[in-house]
C-alpha cells in the first residue's frame, strides 16, 4: 500500500507505520492465550510505540545482531544508515529460554496488559561494558544511562514489531501528535522549514531565548518535550508540561509554534542521544533541531559542544536534518539580555546562569529563582509542584 507523505523524507525515505489492521488485531487477540509471553519495561514499552508510529523510522521493530553492533560501534546501521543508539528489547535468560525464533511473541506493559506482537527473528547474546563505553563514553554504573543497561537482562529478543492500538495518552491526549500528524499539521500552516526542539527540563529563559533566536530563521516552531522514563529527580512530565503552556499562553505567538509530547525515554547518552533526537526530529518532520549545551548530558560525563561537535562526524545529507547549534546562553547584566559570549561582552561576573542543581535547592526551599533565570509564572509553578509533592 503506497502511503503519502507530507513535508521532508523520513530517515530511510518511508515513514513506518507499524500500528496493527482491525484484520491483524482481530488475529492477534484470537491467539492472545496461546502465545508466549514477555513484559515490557516502561522504556521499552515507550520504544514499541515510538517504533510503531514511525517514530524510530527505518526501524520497523526491536534491533537484530548485526544492526546492535554496527549502531554500537560505529553509529550507523548495518545499511549505512546513521543511527546512534540501540534499540533492544533485552530480556533475562528465563525469559528468553522457551521462546522460538521465528514464533510469535506477546507483549505485555508493565501492568499485564497485552500491547503489542513480536516477531521473534533472533535471540542474541551482547556485551554490556562494550554497549557502555560505546554509546555513553563510560562504564561506570553510576551514569544513569549505564545503570539500566547494567540492570537489563543479557539477552536481546529482535523482530518486527506491531502495537495492538493506539491509545491516547493518559495524561496528555491533548498534546499526543505523531510523526504522520505533524508532518500534516505543518503543511496545513504552511511552514516550508520547521525547528525541533528537545527537552526534558522545565522551561527557562536560556531555552526560550535559544527556541525564539532558532525561530527568528524558519517558518515554525516544534517544541518537543520528552515524556517518557527519566531518572527520578527530574522534574515530573507533567510540570513542565504545565510549565510550557504557562509559557504558550503568555510568551510566545501562538500560530508559530506547536506542542506535542515526545513520549520516548531518556537515556543521557549526550551527544550520541542528539544526533538520535535529531533522528527522532526529522521523522516527525523538522527539517532543522536545536542542539545546545551539553545536550542530553548529565553530570559531568560529557564536553559542553561534544553533542556539537559529533554532527561534524556525519555526512549532512545522510542525516537529513540540520542542527542549530547554540552556545551556552545566560542573562547578560551589561547589556539587560539574554545571550551568549558570541553576542555579549561581558566578564563571568555579569552573567547570571544557574545549575539545574542549584534551581531545585531554591524551590526546595521555596524561593523564587531570579527573573533573569526563570520566567516568574514558571518559577511559580515549579514552587507549587514541589510543594505538592512535600505535602503528599
Ligand atoms: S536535554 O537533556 O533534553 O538536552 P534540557 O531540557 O535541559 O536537557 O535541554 C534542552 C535543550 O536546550 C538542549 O539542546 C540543551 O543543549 C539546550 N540548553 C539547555 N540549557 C541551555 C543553555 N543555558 N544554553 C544553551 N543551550 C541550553
Amino acid at each position: 500500500m503506497s502511503q503519502h507523505i507530507d513535508g521532508i523524507s523520513p530517515h530511510g525515505g518511508h515513514l513506518v507505520q507499524r500500528v496493527a489492521t482491525a484484520a491483524e488485531r482481530q488475529e492477534f487477540l484470537q491467539q492472545a492465550d496461546r502465545l508466549p509471553r514477555v513484559q515490557l519495561d516502561e522504556r521499552a514499552t515507550s520504544d514499541l510505540v515510538m517504533i510503531a508510529i514511525g517514530g524510530f523510522s527505518p526501524l520497523n521493530g526491536f534491533m537484530e545482531q548485526d544492526d546492535y553492533e554496527s549502531v554500537v560501534t560505529d553509529m550507523h546501521l548495518a545499511n549505512g544508515l546513521p543511527w546512534s543508539i540501540p534499540i533492544t528489547l533485552s530480556v533475562s535468560e528465563e525469559a528468553a529460554e522457551p521462546l522460538k525464533e521465528g514464533g510469535w511473541v506477546r507483549l505485555d506493559d508493565q501492568n499485564g496488559r497485552f500491547i503489542g506482537v513480536l516477531e521473534l527473528t533472533q535471540k542474541y547474546r551482547y556485551n554490556k561494558v562494550h554497549e557502555a563505553t560505546n554509546v555513553y563514553r563510560t562504564d561506570e554504573e553510576k551514569h544513569p544511562g549505564v545503570k539500566v543497561v547494567y540492570e537489563q537482562g543479557p539477552i536481546n529478543l529482535a523482530g518486527p514489531i506491531w502495537l495492538l492500538e493506539r491509545e491516547p495518552h493518559p495524561l496528555f491526549p491533548s498534546y499526543q501528535v505523531d510523526p504522520l500528524q505533524s508532518r500534516a499539521l505543518f503543511k496545513e500552516k504552511g511552514w516550508k522549514t520547521i525547528v525541533g526542539f528537545q527537552t526534558r527540563n522545565p522551561i527557562h529563559r536560556a531555552h526560550e531565548y535559544i527556541q525564539k533566536c532558532a525561530l527568528e530563521t524558519v517558518d515554525g516552531l516544534f517544541l518537543h518535550p520528552l515524556v517518557g522514563a527519566t531518572k527520578s529527580d527530574d522534574i515530573p512530565a507533567d510540570v513542565r508540561m504545565r510549565c510550557y503552556e504557562i509559557m504558550l499562553e503568555n510568551y510566545f505567538p501562538k500560530d508559530r509554534v506547536i506542542l506535542a509530547i515526545n513520549p520516548s525515554a531518556m537515556r543521557y547518552a549526550g551527544p550520541r542521544e542528539a544526533i538520535f533526537h535529531a533522528l527522532i526530529r526529522k521523522n516527525y518532520g523538522c527539517t532543522h533541531f536545536i542542539v545546545g549545551r551539553d545536550h542530553a548530558g548529565v553530570g559531568d560525563y560529557y564536553g559542553t559542544y561534544d553533542a556539537q561537535h559529533l554532527f561534524d562526524e556525519f555526512d549532512p545529507a545522510a542525516l537529513g536534518i540540520v542542527p542549530m547549534k547554540f552556545e551556552h546562553a545566560f542573562y547578560c547584566t551589561r547589556t539587560q539580555t539574554m545571550a551568549t559570549t558570541k553576542t555579549s561582552p561581558s566578564s563571568p561576573a555579569e552573567r547570571i546562569h544557574l545549575s539545574g542543581t542549584k534551581v531545585r535547592e531554591l524551590l526546595r526551599s521555596g524561593q523564587l529563582p531570579p527573573p533573569e533565570f526563570s520566567r516568574p509564572e514558571v518559577a511559580a509553578e515549579l514552587i507549587r509542584a514541589m510543594r505538592e509533592t512535600v505535602e503528599a
